[in-house]
């Protein structure tokens, strides 16, 4: 049995990956927006998507956190992969949220949904006190994300993790955790996010 638990929100299912993800994780990671958003180099092959995937697995397993892969519910595709990522490189600014997705489901707010439900696990199941993203200064799709979440930005600088570009790292502190998502940028109107099931409602009474 795998150490990565399957979550289910509105729309998507949160789970490990599997063999039968390759061809969809490899057409993911080579969509021209996706390569382009993440750097991917022009060698990536299918054995580097499946040996991304198996890192992912292994995370769940050496360290009890990881990226899920994200199966959309209606219709059973594999869309992308979401979730919380803590590699040991020394200057690793903490617990991340990440998210990609194929870019035919850019614009339904499933990494927000991701997003929120790994939030969820990271304050509820893992105990975090805080929160980050690592997010390249002019990924603005993945900011609008991280914002849309409770992220703020709190640095940004050149690390020895990842590429030689600048790169911000937002936080949101346990404190802050369920205050003020605005997932559609409805001026004036809080929507929270449900930790039951990382989907996104209007508040009724706080409920935390
Ligand atoms: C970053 C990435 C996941 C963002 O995808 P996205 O579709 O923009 O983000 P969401 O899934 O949260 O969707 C938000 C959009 O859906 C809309 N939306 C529709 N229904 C929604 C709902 N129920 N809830 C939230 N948003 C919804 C929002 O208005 C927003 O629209 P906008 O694009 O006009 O602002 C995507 O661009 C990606 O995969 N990029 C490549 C990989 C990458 O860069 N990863 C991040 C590395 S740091």
């Amino acid at each position: 049995m795998s150490a990565c638990p399957t979550l289910v929100t509105d729309r998507l299912i949160l789970r490990p990956f599997t063999e039968s993800d390759l061809d969809a994780y490899f057409e993911v990671m080579t969509t021209p927006e996706v390569r382009s958003s993440l750097q991917v180099p022009e060698m990536f092959a299918p054995v580097n998507a499946w040996m991304g995937m198996a890192a992912w697995l292994g995370q769940w397993e050496l360290r009890g956190s990881g990226q899920w892969a994200l199966e959309e519910r209606s219709s059973g595709r594999m869309v992308g992969r979401a979730g919380l990522n803590r590699p040991p490189w020394p200057d690793w600014p903490g617990l991340e949220v990440g998210w990609a997705l194929h870019p035919e489901c850019w614009g339904l707010g499933y990494a927000t949904e991701a997003g929120a439900r790994a939030i969820d696990f990271a304050f509820e199941a893992l105990g975090a006190d805080e929160v980050v993203s690592v997010i390249l200064a002019e990924n603005e799709r993945s900011q609008k994300v991280a914002r849309r979440l409770g992220f703020e930005l709190a640095d940004e600088r050149t690390r020895s993790f990842f590429l030689d570009l600048p790169h911000g790292i937002w936080k949101l502190p346990r404190i802050r955790w369920g205050q003020s998502v605005d997932p559609l940028g409805t001026a004036g109107t809080e929507l929270v996010p449900v930790s039951a099931g990382g989907a996104l409602r209007r508040p009724g009474p706080p409920h935390r």
